[in-house]
């Protein structure tokens, strides 16, 4: 039986994606491996939003084709968002690369793959190949995310993703989405809480509801008692038997309701965490990453929703270093993480993306001023979230139990309503339940638990 081999560099999206090629070869009867030396197909799930992604990506693709001792019929691709940026300038870079499939042709992947398999079997190829077979498919394709909905993830796993809309018709100005993923546009709900009901009917027990911004799911649908599509939707997958968690990522200031807000106070399937990217503390900046919001909304966002379910944790994405950024805007968001005191945020260096606003925009920011505000932003958010961890020490949580954990497989580890991750002794609970622990330590960002009996 051949092997398929996928890495996945990004977001959870591409994870989503890469379990549903997956599934794919599953279902044509392929192997799937994670040994790069077994392998006769093998894929990178691609990610485009900073360069340091991209380049790592075409690293390891590098490396890949130039292994000296690989089985000479591999087929080697690159699918997602850098394949639909840069296209078949790919095989320029690296003349091995056989395949490119862009965003909208991941129900493709698997088709090409094994024809050109197929083929380089058949032809009993004993020589290395220096030339791929360069096969490139990024066009846009109507209705491609309902092309691979009925592959769903293979995994045993008690926790799953679920892509509720593609694209993004937001315009951030540093941000490559709205080109590589495309015109935003939602499944429709009906889909959605099938596909739900059958991964429950297959044990899982969280489920992650996934979008570039979740919270315009169905914008163009009406509002029904207050309420929009997407609370709708939630309310409807809280109805679910035998689903007991719902999470979301990721959020935007631009179409986040009462109606939302609410939902904390009347929903308790709702994960007590929330993923929401602020960017910038600066209202100067913000304008110049074009997004219309003023930071006092995002800030009173975050204020309501503690105050709608008080163990809210929230984490965040920040943006140093974007162009134009002074001193005085840098100290601005240092004083909004200090007042929403987030639980964990994700600090990028702004990084300068083809055909993007941003990139041609002056007054670019240099490295060391860069990496001086991250490191200055890192220390402050690493010492608010050690602090909020140490909070926990000696209270209740309930944890879903997740598996073994990575580090050491004689425990096993789950994560609390709050996403933190937990490590208990193993044997004292099962994977899949969700059991009441108390926490006992707490090292960095890991929860150490006893179970409660
Ligand atoms: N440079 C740096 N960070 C970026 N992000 C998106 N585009 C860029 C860029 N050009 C960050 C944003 C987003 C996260 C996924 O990546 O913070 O929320
Ligand atoms: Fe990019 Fe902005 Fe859309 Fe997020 S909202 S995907 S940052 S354009």
């Amino acid at each position: 039986m051949p092997s398929v081999l996928i890495k996945t560099y990004g977001c959870q999206m591409n994870e989503r994606d890469t379990e549903q090629v997956l599934s794919m070869f599953l279902a044509g009867g392929y192997d799937i491996t994670k040994n790069e030396d077994d392998a006769d197909v093998i894929l990178i799930n691609t990610c485009s939003v900073r360069e340091k992604a991209e380049l790592k990506a075409l690293g390891k693709m590098g490396l890949l084709c130039s292994r000296p001792n690989a089985k000479p019929w591999v087929v080697y691709g690159f699918m997602g968002c850098m394949s639909q940026s840069r296209s078949n300038t790919l095989f320029r870079d690296i003349a091995r690369l056989d395949i490119v499939t862009g965003t909208h042709q991941y129900h493709n992947v698997y088709k090409l793959c094994n024809r050109l398999l197929r083929n380089r079997l058949a032809q009993n190829i004993t020589e290395p190949i220096k030339r791929g077979a360069h096969i490139c498919a990024v066009a846009h394709e109507d209705g491609f995310q309902n092309a691979i909905k009925d592959h769903l993830p293979p995994s045993g796993n008690c926790t799953a993703f679920v892509s509720i809309m593609q694209g993004c018709d937001m315009k951030c100005s540093y941000c490559i989405v709205p080109s590589t993923r495309g015109e935003e546009c939602s499944r429709p709900m009906n889909d959605i809480l099938i596909e739900a009901r059958e991964l429950v009917e297959r044990g899982v027990k969280e489920i992650t509801l996934l979008g570039q911004i979740v919270n315009r799911y169905g914008r163009e649908e009406p509002i029904i008692n207050g309420r929009g599509a997407f609370v709708r939707l939630l309310e409807a997958l809280h109805e679910i038997d035998g689903l007991e968690r719902i999470r979301f990522t990721s959020p935007h200031p631009i179409g986040f309701r009462q109606d939302l807000v609410n939902a904390y106070t009347y929903l308790p399937k709702l994960c007590s965490h929330i993923h929401f990217p602020m960017q910038s503390g600066s209202d100067r900046i913000l304008k110049l990453m074009l997004r219309p919001y003023k930071n006092e909304k995002y800030l009173k966002l975050c204020e309501d929703m503690r105050e709608a379910r008080p163990d809210l944790a929230i984490t965040t994405d920040i943006i140093v270093g974007f162009p134009g950024e002074t001193h005085e805007d840098y100290l601005q968001t240092k004083a909004a993480v200090e007042r929403i005191q987030f639980d964990n945020a994700f600090i990028f260096q702004y990084s300068p993306r083809k055909d993007t606003p941003a990139a041609v925009m002056e007054n670019q920011i240099c490295l060391r001023v860069k990496e001086e505000r991250n490191h200055d932003l890192l220390e402050c958010v690493n010492r608010i979230a050690t602090a909020r961890n140490q909070a926990l020490v000696g209270t209740t949580q309930t944890i879903l139990v997740e598996g073994p954990s990575k580090n050491n497989p004689n425990r096993l580890q789950g994560r609390t309503s709050q996403n933190k991750p937990v490590i208990i002794e193993g044997g004292s609970a099962q994977v899949g339940t969700i059991v009441p622990v108390t926490i006992t330590e707490c090292t960095g960002f890991t929860l150490y638990a006893n179970v409660q009996q």
